[in-house]
């Protein structure tokens, strides 16, 4: 019993919990996913899976991307990001939604599975299917070998390492990292990004890890604020174009490990329901970076501020707009729009990390939930 603690305590490498190193492994994983893979010098990104099949992802008439959970986030980021650099159409899918009701699949589509675990039920299920119906299948893995990885005809890892923690993390910046250097690799190919911008991007992405150590830093100020809100039953999470994805996962996140009820909305919707919700007692999550619609953000906290709403935001460093509205903010680094789901879900992972520590709920390894779901 003891020497199994202390192997359990050596494999956390000096922290409280499994999720608390993986939130902090995030620099360097990232790292590991684009090494060798992203050439920001030179101008190239090479990802043997996509090069192999380049006239697949070329020709094909639309990407179906299928996946669960936090991969199914991870997937709606991507769909913003295929957009926006390769002017492909992009649907993303629950998978236990998408096996179940007869979709239209054609030998012209490109589905692109994400599966931190490779092993997800409904996941593998969409796969055959989408196999059976002539598409292209794509596999974004964490684990190697995994179930999905055989299954699907290609495919790119992510390089997360082991993730213990019930709370997908390392998985979720990794499998975005992934998939914007497919995006980009894709823009290249078909000219739909300015040389410049993808440029840009490229150099960009290579500085993801090192803005990614310093949101880290904002542990403390989230441990602050956690101690003042971890006591209240309901928490909302706005965000706006590739952020309104991070405002899904900061809701999951905090709901999985605290059992706090939350929900991720797009701000713009919040009029359309939730703004009901807003009184003195409730918590708003508003991711407002300086790039990316940061005015129509602005008029949101406004909304909320005028109903007594609490507000927590997510600001880039020197914000001063947000500062003087907001309840609290968590200053991180600049990057761009598109970028920026990398830098901003990072405050939100150590936000929930802490609510859940001071609320004494078992962080790895939450009620009723499970790693990998390998049944229905
Ligand atoms: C479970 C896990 C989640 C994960 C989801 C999809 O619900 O608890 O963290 O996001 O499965 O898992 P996958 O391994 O397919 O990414």
């Amino acid at each position: 019993q003891e020497l199994q603690m202390n192997l359990e305590q050596i494999e956390k490498g000096g922290y409280d919990h499994f999720m608390l190193k993986e939130i902090y492994e995030q620099p360097s994983v990232i790292k590991d996913t684009y090494r060798g893979r992203l050439h920001a010098n030179e101008g190239i990104i090479q990802m043997a899976g996509v090069e192999d099949n380049l006239e697949k992802f070329l020709n094909a008439d639309r990407i179906i991307i299928v996946a669960c959970g936090t991969s199914w986030h991870a997937g709606l980021v991507a769909e913003y990001i295929f957009e926006e650099f390769a002017r492909i159409s992009v649907e993303v899918e629950y998978a236990s939604e998408f096996r179940y009701r007869n979709p239209i699949i054609n030998s012209n589509d490109v589905v692109i599975a994400i599966s931190q675990s490779g092993e997800t039920a409904d996941t593998m299920a969409a796969i055959k299917l989408a196999k059976e119906n002539g598409a292209f299948v794509f596999g974004v893995c964490n684990v190697v070998g995994s179930s999905i990885s055989r299954e699907t005809h290609a495919g790119a890892y992510t390089h997360a390492g082991p993730e213990i923690g019930v709370a997908s993390t390392k998985a979720f910046t990794t499998q975005i990292t992934v998939l914007t250097m497919i995006a980009l690799r894709l823009a290249k190919a078909k000219g739909t990004l300015s040389l410049s911008d993808f440029h840009m991007y490229l150099q960009e992405l290579e500085l993801i890890p090192e803005k990614v150590r310093e949101a880290l830093e904002t542990n403390d100020r989230a441990k602050e604020i956690a101690a003042t809100f971890k006591d209240a039953p309901n928490c909302l999470y706005l965000g706006r174009g590739y952020n309104f994805p991070v405002a899904l996962e900061g809701a999951l996140k905090l709901k999985e490990i605290s059992y706090i009820h939350a929900e991720g909305y797009p701000a713009a919707e919040m009029k359309h329901g939730p703004i009901a919700l807003i009184d003195e007692q409730m918590p708003v999550v508003v991711i407002a970076p300086k790039q990316g619609h940061y005015d129509k953000i602005v008029s949101n906290i406004q909304e909320i501020k005028s109903r007594s709403g609490r507000i927590i935001a997510v600001v880039t460093k020197g914000d001063t707009q947000v500062r003087e509205l907001a309840d609290y903010v968590i200053e991180i680094p600049e990057t761009s729009d598109a970028l920026s789901p990398l830098i901003t879900t990072i405050p939100l992972q150590l936000l929930s990390y802490h609510i859940a520590v001071m609320r004494e709920c078992n962080v790895d390894q939450p009620r009723n939930l499970a790693k990998s779901v390998t049944v229905e």
